[in-house]
């Protein structure tokens, strides 16, 4: 499901928590850190020579791979998804350091605390097409100074565009960074694999900076 590359079952065009549940169970059994958190951290490096204690806000956590991965950095995390399912996983991760997990909408969490990395993997194409613009604006908001935001963002040639999820134009995407340092911007407009056949999938992998 997520562009880096999917295989587990789930229904199509997912849009609700119990849509997420067996998806985010199968993600629970592995390790595999996303590529655009690798990429993401890298990029923070470049301007924080030590990543403990800064502070990052993950979107659509899921099971917490990719909270384990800043943990270990010794970042200050918070973490928000709908899916209750996850909780288990997020309370074992608070022994690795200081975690802060919600149940909720990413749509409905405001403020949103500020943070040097904002990182939200597969997740933002779910927020409903009404509400995409407060939240990327709060986004913005929350970004300290040399902060990072890593998102993918879907496109609207993708099978499951429709308003219920957020489906982007290329220009839309350019309008979004506009204010922002971009470092990569990688489109994807292809058909390819996902948990339940062939489908088209329309991303863009976005790796940006606050400017100071
Ligand atoms: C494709 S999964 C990605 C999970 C994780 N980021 C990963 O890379 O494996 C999307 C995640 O976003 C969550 N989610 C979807 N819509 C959401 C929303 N509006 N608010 C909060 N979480 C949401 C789902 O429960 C699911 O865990």
């Amino acid at each position: 499901m997520c562009p880096d590359r999917d295989t587990q079952t789930m229904p199509a065009t997912p849009t609700s928590s119990s849509d997420w549940a067996s998806y985010n169970a199968a993600r629970a059994g592995t390790s595999a850190v996303r590529p655009l958190t690798d990429r993401a951290l890298t990029t923070l490096r470049a301007t924080h020579q030590n990543l403990a204690s800064l502070r990052a806000v993950e979107l659509g956590s899921g099971a917490g791979i990719e909270t384990r991965r800043l943990l270990q950095e010794g970042m200050i995390v918070h973490t928000i998804d709908i899916d209750p399912s996850v909780e288990k996983h997020m309370n074992e991760l608070t022994t690795l350091g200081i975690l802060e997990h919600r149940t909720g909408l990413i749509e409905e969490w405001d403020p949103l605390p500020h943070a040097d990395l904002i990182l939200a993997n597969a997740s933002l194409p779910f927020v409903p097409r009404a509400r995409f613009t407060s939240v990327w604006e709060r986004v913005k908001h929350a970004l300290l100074p040399d902060g990072i935001l890593a998102v993918d963002l879907f496109g609207s040639d993708d099978t499951w565009a429709s308003d219920l999820g957020t489906y982007l134009t290329r220009k839309e995407v350019d309008e979004l960074l506009d204010t922002l340092e971009v470092i990569e911007l990688n489109e994807r407009n292809e058909e390819g694999h996902a948990f339940d056949g062939i489908k088209h999938w329309h991303t863009f992998t976005v790796i940006a900076r606050h400017p100071t």
